[in-house]
């Protein structure tokens, strides 16, 4: 797509996805957690759906660097397990990309297999707040230096940890997981509680995979002991990717899109809830289940939407997706009032300003605040908006461009890769008017 050292951008003009069917890529919080705890595990275990998108495939790396062989053919994978306390030193560091998933997930896993590594990653994850995770890692026992609480982080083997019971300071599924994969090597019960619920998925592979864990309300204990068993693990799409293409329907001319098979995992669909709070029109059809994880097809139609105030409550089971409800939201008719939105300031950018920035460019009216944005929506005008490197902020802006009155350059979008390879592509075969361009172009 580029040569070194050239940005990417996107060029979409007026358009609309027409009445079709699609599937999107395997979701990604799913993949990470499939190459690492199949790590563990006693055996070889197949994955069927994997995204070989780049986060995913940069923990698939640092897993290599560890000793763990793992074999790909299409979106089938398999890794051989090297079962508890197998991984080798690695000769270098353990570079995690964009990824805040695999960063803070194998640094956790990394603490109680005993292993010394530095993990790093690019300028966006170095700058991303790991004393979350340097927190309570240490006091389970583990040694975490980092660089003043940001990567890279050095994880040196030192005593076994202990388990402990932690109050998780925010909601944050990285955390749980980062703590509950340490608490995998440690002596003793490890029990998280949450302020809200989060996404489970890495409770539901524990399960699936033999691990002794209990789930009570907001409340998960791991009793370690016993080696992971390897079962056969198909991932659903990532719901987080279809949301844009559920976006692009709802602003579409009259059509109807059908998603097959994605993940409707009941901590994810909060975008589900605000947007037919909107008026967005919006079935499940077929729900079944892959291994533990529930998935569904997903039947969209265009709708009007109308400006909301968003439910506080529902923010940790939508969090990826308020760029695209931000997006959505300059679409609406009427005031969308989105608060408790502290942590979107922390993630591969800072989402609330990036997609402030880029409506006010595009003339929509946006009041930002410390937890959120007043949107009003309107229509939205030709005009140039910056991704910020954020692959969700150049997506969601991608699909809204197609109600815009004319011509929107987005910059900077190859971080799109991260999560959804083949987006452009996609939303081309779909009818989007879409275009990858160089530097200036
Ligand atoms: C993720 C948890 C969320 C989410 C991220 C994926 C995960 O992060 O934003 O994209 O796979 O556990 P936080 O735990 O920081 O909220």
């Amino acid at each position: 797509m580029s040569g070194g050292g050239d940005t990417v951008n996107f060029l979409v003009r007026p358009s609309s996805v027409h009445n079709a069917e699609c599937r999107v890529p395997g979701d990604k919080s799913i993949s990470h957690r499939a190459l690492m705890l199949s790590s563990l595990a006693d055996g070889v275990t197949e994955v069927k759906g994997f995204l070989d998108s780049a986060d995913c495939l940069a923990t698939q790396s640092a897993l290599a660097a560890l000793g763990v062989t793992i074999e790909s053919v299409g979106d089938m994978i398999s890794i051989s397990g090297l079962g508890a306390r197998g991984f080798k030193t690695p000769d270098i560091p353990l570079d995690l990309g964009n990824s805040g998933t695999g960063l803070r997930l194998l640094t956790g896993l990394l603490c109680g297999q005993h292993v010394t590594a530095e993990l790093t990653g690019d300028s966006s994850l170095r700058s991303r707040p790991m004393g979350r995770i340097i927190d309570p890692l240490v006091r389970m026992g583990a040694s975490v230096k980092s660089n003043n609480g940001r990567a890279p982080l050095r994880v040196t083997a030192c005593r076994e940890l202990v388990g402990m019971t932690y109050v998780l300071p925010m909601a944050s599924a990285q955390v749980k997981s980062a703590i509950l994969l340490a608490g995998l090597g440690a002596k003793g019960s490890t029990t998280v509680i949450e302020p809200a619920p989060t996404r489970d998925h890495t409770e539901r592979m524990l399960a699936a995979m033999g691990a002794d864990i209990d789930v009570d309300g907001l409340s998960v204990t791991l009793h370690p002991g016993g080696t992971l068993q390897p079962v056969a693990m198909e991932i659903p799409g990532d719901l987080s990717s279809a949301t844009f293409l559920i976006g692009a329907a709802l602003l579409g001319n009259n059509v109807e899109l059908v998603i097959r098979g994605v993940g409707v995992n009941p901590t994810r669909t909060g975008v589900l809830d605000i947007l037919r709070q909107m008026g967005g029109n919006i079935e499940l059809e077929n729900s079944r289940l892959a291994g533990k994880e529930p998935v569904a097809d997903i039947r969209v139609r265009s709708s009007q939407l109308l400006g909301i105030e968003v439910d506080p409550s529902l923010v940790p089971l939508a969090i990826d997706e308020f760029p695209m409800l931000f997006a959505l939201a300059g679409c609406a008719s009427g005031e969308t009032v989105f608060s408790g939105l502290e942590e979107l300031r922390v993630k591969e950018s800072d989402r609330i300003s990036a997609m402030a920035d880029g409506l006010r460019a595009l003339g929509v009216s946006v009041v930002e605040s410390d937890d959120g944005a007043r949107i009003t929506g309107g229509s939205l005008t030709a005009g140039v908006v910056e991704s910020r490197g954020d692959h969700r902020i150049a997506m969601s802006f991608a699909i809204v461009a197609t109600r815009a009155a004319g011509p929107v350059r987005i910059r900077d979008v190859s971080n799109v890769a991260t999560s959804f390879p083949g987006f452009a592509g996609l939303c081309r075969d779909l009818g989007v008017d879409i275009e990858e361009t160089l530097n200036g172009g």
